[in-house]
C-alpha cells in the first residue's frame, strides 16, 4: 500500500484542523529517531565487537520472548531503503546513533575503518536526500570490553568515551553539525545499574551513582573533544524527563515527589547547567561522588541545545522501604494508556518544554523522542491503521506548538520511531514505528500515523 493510499484514511481529516503549527519556526527540524542497537542488526559484521546489549539480550530471562538485536531491522544493509522512507514521510531531519563497538571495537584505542565507513555513507545518503543528520554518540551500547573493565562506574570509561567521540567527530564533522553526546543517561545509570532491567543488569546503588557521575563527566569531556575536532558542531545532551506529581497532599507523598523529581529530572539537568549535583539527592543516595577538581566545570561545558525525550507523566507515593529515591510511581485509574501501559498526557510535554526554557534558560530545544507503542493489526490489504498512535502524535505535536507559542525555543521534533524496532527488555512485540516492520520478511509499511505525520509536515511547510 502506498503512502498516498494510506492518507485516505478517515481519522486524519478531523485531527489536523486542531493543530496550529504556526508558532513553529520556518526551519523547524521535522525528524524521526532510531538507535543503532535497536535497528542495525549485523552485530558481528565488519569488525563490530559485542556491546553490553548483546551480552544482556543473550542472557536468558532478560528480554521478553528471548529476543535480541542480532538482526533487528537489518538497517545495516537496508539503510538506503530507510532513507527513502524518511523522504516519503517528508522529513528533513534524522536522529540516529553511532555504535561505539563498530567504530572502536576495543572500547579505546584502534579505530575500525569499516565501522566509520558505514556512518560516513549513511550521512552522505541522508544529505543527498535533503535530510539533516543528527548524530547521537551513545545510545546505551557500551563495548562489552569496557564493561569487563568496570564500565560506567569507572572514570576510564568517561575518558574512553571522549576519545571515541573525537574519532567520530573528526570523520563526520565536516558534514554533521548536530551532535548529541548521551541519550537518556538516566536509563543507563538507574535502569541499568540500580533496577537491573537494562544492560548491564546491575542492582547496586553505589555502582549506579558512580555510573551517573561518569556518564555526565563523559558528556562533558566528549563535548570538549567534539568541539576540538569539529569547531562548527552544535552539541546537546538528551534527557528523558517526566512531570512528577504527588498522589496525595500528604507531607510524605509531597516529599516523595520532590525526591522523584530529583532522581528523574534535576540530577541530570542541574549539573550540566552549572548548578552541581542536587544536594538533597546526594543525601538521599548517600553515596560519595568520585569527584575531582575541574569535573563540574567539564560537566557544565556550554551546550548549544538541549534534547527532551518525553513519553509519560509520573504520579508518585512515598515508598520508605523501597530503593532510592524511596518514591514509587503509581497507576492512576481511568486514564488513557499506551501499549506499554504508560499514561498518556500530552500536557506533560508542554510543561517540560516550558520548564527547560524558564527554569533552565534553554535557548534551543529539540524534542528528540516522543511516540507510542500500541498493538498494531495488519489489515487484509497489508495496511496498518493505528489511530491511537496517530492521536498520540497529533496531541503531543499540538502541545509542542502551544509551548512554542508561549515562548519555548523549540527547534525540532523527532518522532520515535521511524521503524518498529527492538524495544530493549520488551523485545519486538512493542511497536513504536511510524513504519511497520515485518520481521520475517523485513518488509516496511508506512502506517496511518506515518501518513498523518507526513500531512502535518506538509501543512507546516505550506504555512
Ligand atoms: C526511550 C529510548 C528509546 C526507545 C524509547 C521507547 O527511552 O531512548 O531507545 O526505547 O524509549
Amino acid at each position: 500500500m502506498t503512502l498516498s493510499e494510506t492518507r485516505l484514511d478517515t481519522v486524519h481529516a478531523t485531527a489536523h484542523g486542531a493543530v496550529d503549527l504556526g508558532a513553529l519556526p520556518r526551519d523547524f527540524a521535522w525528524g524521526t529517531a532510531t538507535s543503532a542497537y535497536q535497528i542495525e542488526g549485523a552485530v558481528a559484521e565488519d569488525g563490530r565487537s559485542p556491546s553490553i546489549w548483546d551480552t544482556f539480550s543473550h542472557t536468558p530471562g532478560t528480554i521478553d520472548g528471548g529476543h535480541h538485536g542480532d538482526t533487528a531491522c537489518d538497517h545495516y544493509h537496508r539503510w538506503r531503503d530507510d532513507i527513502a522512507l524518511m523522504k516519503e514521510l517528508g522529513t528533513n531531519a534524522y536522529r540516529f546513533s553511532v555504535a561505539w563497538p563498530r567504530v572502536v571495537p576495543g572500547g579505546d584505542g584502534p579505530v575500525n575503518a569499516k565501522g566509520l565507513d558505514f556512518y560516513d555513507q549513511l550521512v552522505d545518503g541522508l544529505l543527498a536526500a535533503g535530510i539533516t543528520p543528527s548524530v547521537t554518540l551513545y545510545h546505551w551500547d557500551l563495548p562489552q570490553v569496557l564493561q569487563d573493565r568496570g564500565g560506567w562506574p569507572e572514570r576510564a570509561t568517561a575518558e574512553a568515551f571522549a576519545s571515541y567521540a573525537h574519532v567520530v567527530a573528526e570523520r563526520l564533522g565536516d558534514r554533521v553539525t548536530q551532535w548529541t553526546t548521551l541519550n537518556e543517561p538516566l536509563c543507563s545509570a538507574w535502569i541499568g545499574h540500580l533496577e537491573g532491567k537494562m544492560a548491564p543488569g546491575l542492582t547496586d546503588l553505589t555502582a549506579a551513582v558512580r555510573a551517573s557521575y561518569h556518564l555526565l563527566l563523559g558528556h562533558g569531556l566528549a563535548t570538549r573533544a567534539i568541539r576540538a575536532a569539529a569547531p562548527g558542531a552544535r552539541i546537546g545532551i538528551v534527557n528523558n524527563l517526566s512531570t512528577v506529581e504527588a498522589a496525595t497532599d500528604s507531607d510524605a507523598d509531597r516529599a516523595a515527589a520532590v525526591r522523584m523529581d530529583g532522581h528523574v529530572n534535576r540530577w541530570w539537568l542541574d549539573p550540566v547547567h552549572g548548578r552541581g549535583f542536587p544536594a538533597d539527592m546526594r543525601e538521599v543516595y548517600g553515596v560519595d561522588l568520585p569527584e575531582r577538581p575541574g569535573d563540574l566545570d567539564a560537566i557544565a561545558a556550554p551546550l548549544d541545545w538541549i534534547g527532551l525525550n518525553y513519553y509519560f507523566p509520573q504520579t508518585v507515593v512515598a515508598d520508605p522501604t523501597g530503593p532510592a529515591p524511596h518514591a514509587r510511581q503509581i497507576d492512576l485509574p481511568g486514564v488513557p494508556r499506551t501499549g506499554m501501559d504508560w499514561e498518556v498526557d500530552a500536557n506533560g510535554i508542554e510543561t517540560l518544554l516550558m520548564r527547560l526554557a524558564e527554569e533552565y534558560g534553554a535557548r534551543r530545544i529539540h524534542v528528540t523522542e516522543n511516540g507510542s507503542s500500541y498493538p498494531d493489526t495488519v489489515g487484509p490489504d497489508g495496511s496498518v491503521h493505528d489511530p491511537e498512535r496517530a492521536a498520540y502524535l497529533i496531541a503531543h505535536l499540538a502541545a509542542c506548538a502551544r509551548a512554542a507559542r508561549r515562548g519555548a525555543p523549540l527547534a525540532g521534533y523527532y518522532a520515535w520511531s521511524l521503524l518498529d524496532n527492538f524495544e530493549w527488555a520488551y523485545g519486538y512485540d512493542k511497536r513504536f514505528g511510524l513504519v511497520r516492520v515485518d520481521y520475517d520478511t523485513q518488509e516496511r509499511t508506512v502506517k496511518t500515523s506515518g501518513a498523518h505525520y507526513a500531512d502535518l509536515i506538509a501543512a507546516h511547510r505550506a504555512l
